[in-house]
């Protein structure tokens, strides 16, 4: 068997695992068992990768396509490997949307290479050619300046507010129209100078797709920047023929596109209005209602509360990750239970930084599966709930999202906390949330807010209960 058929061979098989290991990531149970295969289905990719390299220097007895990929692997080995371990939990999502502009800057660049170095096609085979080059180069484009803007808004370094440029909707679709435009004339005519414009009118596209999407949008922005990384690897395996990588470049694409569904339609977002950057957002008002003063608390009448207390829900978000404050709060619970009271938690979709980020932080600290609840399933209890502790979370029990029309978060689906009896909110100011909102809870007549870093706080309860 020659080198070819091996690695074929060799395609269709991890092909398969990637297959088998989208399917075990759908599970709890079987997620451990997702990964090892999609990191089997990986390692036989690049074996088989570098057997076709090897082969090819060998008949060719030229060693520098072998010399060069070892080098590309060992570098990205590296920075992968430093990357995974020194990352936090709560810096997840930034990595993703890192990883995910490698990939459309490779498509780029592959789809540079296939201008330049374009194999001598011709009639309706050219054509395809000259298209896949082109779809290619835009899509990575898009891809690679989205998932920046997305890295910078993610880890804070930009604002996370949306970008509202005069008539954006209009730039967006007229880019979209340029591009069509711009595909037919350099299939006619492929000129270089076509490309260039194509990337640079990508560039700015992408950029301006994700800037103009609010704070609250980024989770169903990075699972859309997933899926479009996908397509642009799908497109850069036409342009090498490489069916490995247009098959995960399809799975990756249209799984991405489902998740951004679901997560859109757990958010009452509209689909295409996030993939179209935000199509329909305004400028919102300037946010500087004044909705009186806010109340505070300290441990101590916050142990007083809970010793009184019968029914108890903690409604964790991002804080709670910074903070580390799992622990504790597992304690806290063990110790409430003890005594007989009833303590659920209530867990938003999108708390915290990426989906199921919560889960696992509870998970950890061992709290019991059968306490921790969806948003859905205990949004009707809370009414009857003696006190409600919102640890860390802002965005996620926003009253505006529900009740005011004008805020960028408006229709979003949030725990309904300010139902309750009492709400204690742990946080270290009255700053803002992450979609950059002010939250009309910390001034409701039933809040009070217990200042500090979260975990400090729940171990101070504990002390003083
Ligand atoms: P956020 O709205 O981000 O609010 C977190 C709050 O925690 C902040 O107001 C902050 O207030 C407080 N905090 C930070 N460090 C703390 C500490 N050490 N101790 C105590 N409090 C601390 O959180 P959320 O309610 O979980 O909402 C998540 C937001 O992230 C949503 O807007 C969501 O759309 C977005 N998002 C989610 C995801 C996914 S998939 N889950 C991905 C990207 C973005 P102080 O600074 O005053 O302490």
């Amino acid at each position: 068997m020659d080198a070819l058929s091996i690695s074929t061979a060799a395609y269709i098989v991890a092909a398969l695992l990637f297959i088998l290991s989208l399917a075990g990531l759908s599970k709890h149970e079987t997620s451990r068992q997702g990964v090892v295969y999609g990191i089997a289905g990986m390692a036989i990719a690049l074996v088989a990768t570098f057997v076709v390299v090897a082969d090819v220097a060998i008949d060719s007895d030229d060693a520098l396509g072998v010399v060069l990929l070892v080098v590309a692997m060992v570098i990205g080995a590296v920075i992968g490997l430093w990357r995974a371990r020194v990352v936090e939990m709560t810096g997840m999502p930034e990595l993703i949307a890192l990883l995910h502009s490698f990939v459309g800057l490779a498509a780029v660049l592959v789809g540079w290479n296939g201008h330049l170095e374009a194999p001598h096609y011709s009639g309706a085979l050219a054509d395809i050619h000259h298209a896949e080059v082109f779809i290619g180069v835009f899509i990575g484009a898009v891809t690679f300046t989205g998932s920046i803007v997305a890295n910078l808004k993610l880890s804070a370094k930009i604002k996370s507010a949306p970008l509202v440029l005069p008539g954006k909707n209009l730039l967006n679709v007229g880019a979209l129209v340029a591009f069509v435009v711009l595909t037919v004339w350099y299939v006619i005519d492929s000129e270089l100078w076509l490309l260039v414009v194509v990337t640079v009118l990508a560039l700015a596209l992408g950029w301006h797709l994700v800037a103009s999407i609010g704070g609250g949008d980024m989770p169903v922005v990075v699972s859309m920047l997933n899926s479009y990384s996908g397509w642009a690897a799908a497109a850069a395996g036409f342009l090498l023929s490489n069916d490995l990588l247009i098959v995960t470049g399809a799975l990756v694409g249209s799984s991405g596109a489902y998740l951004s569904y679901i997560m859109c339609k757990a958010m009452n977002r509209s689909f295409l209005s996030v993939i179209a950057g935000g199509f329909g957002i305004e400028a919102g008002p300037a946010g500087d209602t004044d909705y009186g003063e806010h109340r505070e608390i300290d441990a101590e009448g916050t142990a007083e509360l809970l010793r009184n207390a019968s029914s108890v829900v903690i409604t964790p978000g991002y804080g709670m990750a910074v903070a580390q404050a799992q622990y504790p709060v597992a304690d806290l619970t063990k110790k409430l239970r003890e005594r007989g009271v009833d303590v659920r938690f209530g867990i938003h979709p999108v708390a915290g930084r990426l989906p199921g980020h919560m889960n696992v932080l509870l998970a950890e600290a061992k709290v019991p599966y059968d306490i921790v609840l969806e948003m859905d399933e205990i949004n009707d209890d809370l009414a009857a709930t003696s006190v409600v502790l919102v640890i860390g979370a802002n965005d996620t029990v926003n009253p505006a999202a529900t009740e005011d029309p004008s805020s960028p978060i408006a229709g979003m689906p949030v725990l309904t906390v300010w139902e309750a009896e009492n709400v204690v909110v742990f946080k270290r100011s009255m700053a803002a949330g992450y979609a950059g909102v002010q939250n009309p809870l910390f001034f409701r007549e039933n809040t009070q807010m217990l200042f500090g870093d979260a975990k400090d706080r729940v171990e101070d309860i504990l002390r003083a209960l």
